[in-house]
């Protein structure tokens, strides 16, 4: 996700103020930091690995000083996080400096274009194809607004980028699918991808749209197009406590994240999926990868079991064998593995004990191994063979949230890359599938507009028990539903293959028992079957279902309802109203969301 943050002013206290802004910003990411400031000539660059911390111990011996600079806190996603991959990111000289947040679907193409002519790179960024195409125009002679509009032509994906130049007063600044707002005070500007970056020192603010080019100086700041027409944003007023912001108004870190959903899968899908075509373009996986693979599993705990399960579903229902085990008991006893055995660990930190266990094990088994992760630089995309990453961005509730929704994409790609491998054919419904996916960040957000979460979660606050039912891909978000409602209200919850409900759990059916059965659109009406099963038993049933499903508002007291979609992903949208339900429950109960009682974050011990 990664956060920048500029300041313009006359006076020389650009580096305190983005140290502030940049502490306020780490939420965005945290793998590394740095700023460069200008004080007449070049723009000095310092930047370093880790936290912040890190970076003020180098400015603390170096005492920079300037009244102009940028700054950037990193969430990797090209490139591990290396005192190189650090922002800013200059070219061959140190006339330009850049900060960057998004992803430049074409920097490929561009730095094969500008190696050809002399560029030398210094990092495995995409960022840095940036600083180098506008050196080149200031080399043609133009003005720096001019080089910085034509460098920005060029560029596709999505992006926030501000620039320093060294012959310049200004720091230049244009959006374009990533944020970027600017504070406006006393004669100062700050610019950021969010607000609270500089909450401390203004609460006016210009919100840019795509396409803003931004020209800041201590004097006044231009606003136009990218073809330099000038363009009307008004300064409003944020009443913000400076206390809150990170959480970018929601009451907790959980809401927010579940919020970004839409945003975290239009990231994890970009220019990876053509929903016309059929195609699917993984970064590291061209066609023919998996050629030599005979099998698929699938090792992961907690929520990440949970999407690890989906996985090993949509792959067995297109003829590769698959199956998800939970890490801890797969690095006791382990599965047959060989030479044609994938072996994919699924894990948002890279870092869980278990999951690193089982993949060592399958490694010395002679597996080959890929890393489902939302951290670049983890031990898990480190030690596997390949890694691909989620870019759900950094996700601070302990509570697994957008990085399930994202797992979940991520290996519907993944899996179809490996249907054509190993198969030698698409999936047949892979058109439906794609356009699922495309629709899926769009169908999430109905999902937050509408939903009735917090009035069912009222509604059943005092039960005894929750417990929570589907089949096939709603099996994994009947088990997710539970994992997330357990663990955050403290409540008794378990989730159950609907089918398995008559063989032992329905004991524990009572009216106190609320039981949320999700309907995915396959198995109907065996699905509906369990649900009669728990209603003569006099449970209120919540179903999760579309609003057009008859059967579904017969039977159950409640219906959260969930758009129309492809069987194979309706888990991911069925899954947002249980996040809801569990947030709101837990909400009504007082309890601490983003840190649940003996939970933590990353599991770094066995
Ligand atoms: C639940 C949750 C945990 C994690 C599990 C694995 O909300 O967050 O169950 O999913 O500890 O963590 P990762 O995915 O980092 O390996």
């Amino acid at each position: 996700m990664c956060g920048i943050i500029a300041c313009v002013g006359d006076s020389d206290d650009a580096v305190d103020e983005l140290l502030v802004g940049l502490e306020n910003l780490e939420y965005r990411g945290y793998d590394s930091a740095g700023l460069a400031v200008k004080n007449g000539g070049d723009p000095a660059v310092f930047k370093r690995k880790g936290e912040i911390s890190r970076l003020k111990d180098v400015l603390a011996d170096e005492t920079p000083s300037g009244g102009l600079g940028i700054g950037h806190t990193r969430w990797s996603t090209h490139g591990p996080p290396t005192d190189a991959n650090a922002h800013p990111h200059t070219g061959c000289g140190d006339r330009v400096a850049v900060v960057h947040n998004g992803i430049i679907e074409n920097h490929g193409a561009l730095r094969e274009e500008l190696r050809a002519r002399g560029h030398v790179f210094d990092s495995d960024t995409d960022t840095e194809v940036i600083p180098h195409l506008v050196e080149e125009h200031l080399a043609e002679g133009v003005s720096p607004e001019t080089a910085f509009r034509r460098t920005v032509r060029r560029l596709s994906g999505s992006y926030a980028v501000a620039m320093l130049v060294e012959e310049s007063d200004a720091v230049y600044a244009t959006r374009s699918g990533s944020p970027l707002v600017v504070g406006v005070d006393d004669g100062e500007y700050f610019l950021a991808s969010d607000v609270p970056a500089f909450l401390d020192f203004t609460d006016d603010v210009i919100y840019l749209d795509d396409g803003d080019v931004v020209v800041a100086r201590p004097d006044g700041h231009v606003i136009t197009d990218l073809d330099g027409n000038a363009v009307e944003r008004t300064v409003q007023t944020v009443d913000w406590d400076p206390e809150d912001a990170g959480k970018g108004g929601y009451d907790h870190y959980m809401l927010k994240e579940i919020h970004e959903q839409p945003t975290a899968l239009r990231q994890t899908l970009r220019g990876r999926v053509d929903a016309q075509t059929g195609e699917v373009a993984l970064e590291d996986f061209p066609p023919g990868t998996f050629e030599d693979v005979s099998r698929v599993q699938f090792v992961a705990c907690g929520t990440s079991y949970h999407a690890g399960i989906v996985g090993a579903r949509l792959l067995g229902a297109r003829d590769v064998p698959a199956r998800a085990f939970l890490a801890s008991e797969y690095a006791t006893s382990p599965p047959p593995v060989d030479g044609e055995t994938l072996v994919v660990g699924v894990t948002q930190s890279g870092e869980t004990a278990d999951t690193l266990a089982a993949l060592r094990r399958a490694r010395a088994a002679g597996a080959r191994t890929v890393a489902v992760t939302n951290v670049v630089g983890s031990t898990a995309a480190r030690e596997c063979d390949d890694a691909l990453f989620i870019r759900a961005g950094p996700e601070i509730g302990v509570a697994a949230t957008k990085t399930f929704s994202s797992q979940v994409v991520s290996l519907t790609l993944l899996g179809e890359r490996l249907v054509r491998d190993v198969t030698g054919s698409r999936s047949d419904d892979v058109e439906e599938l794609f356009a699922a996916l495309s629709d899926l960040p769009g169908q999430v957000q109905q999902v937050l507009d509408y939903t009735k979460a917090r009035r069912v979660a009222k509604r059943y606050r005092d039960s005894d028990a929750y417990f929570f039912i589907g089949r096939d891909t709603g099996f994994p978000v009947a088990l997710e539903g539970a994992l997330k409602f357990k663990e955050i209200t403290y409540e008794h919850a378990e989730g159950f293959a609907a089918g398995e409900l008559k063989h032992g759990p329905l004991a524990l059916v009572t009216p106190e028992t609320p039981v949320f059965a999700v309907f995915n659109g396959r198995d109907h009406e065996k699905t509906l079957g369990n649900v009669k099963e728990v209603e003569a038993r006099g449970a209120p049933v919540v179903a999760v279902a579309t609003d057009d499903d008859e059967a579904a508002f017969e039977h159950a007291e409640t219906v959260l309802t969930v758009p129309e979609t492809h069987p194979d992903v309706a888990g991911v949208l069925a899954n947002v109203q249980l996040q809801l339900l569990s947030y709101h429950a837990a909400d009504l109960l007082g309890r601490s969301i983003d840190k649940p009682r003996n939970l933590a974050k990353s599991v770094t011990v066995e």
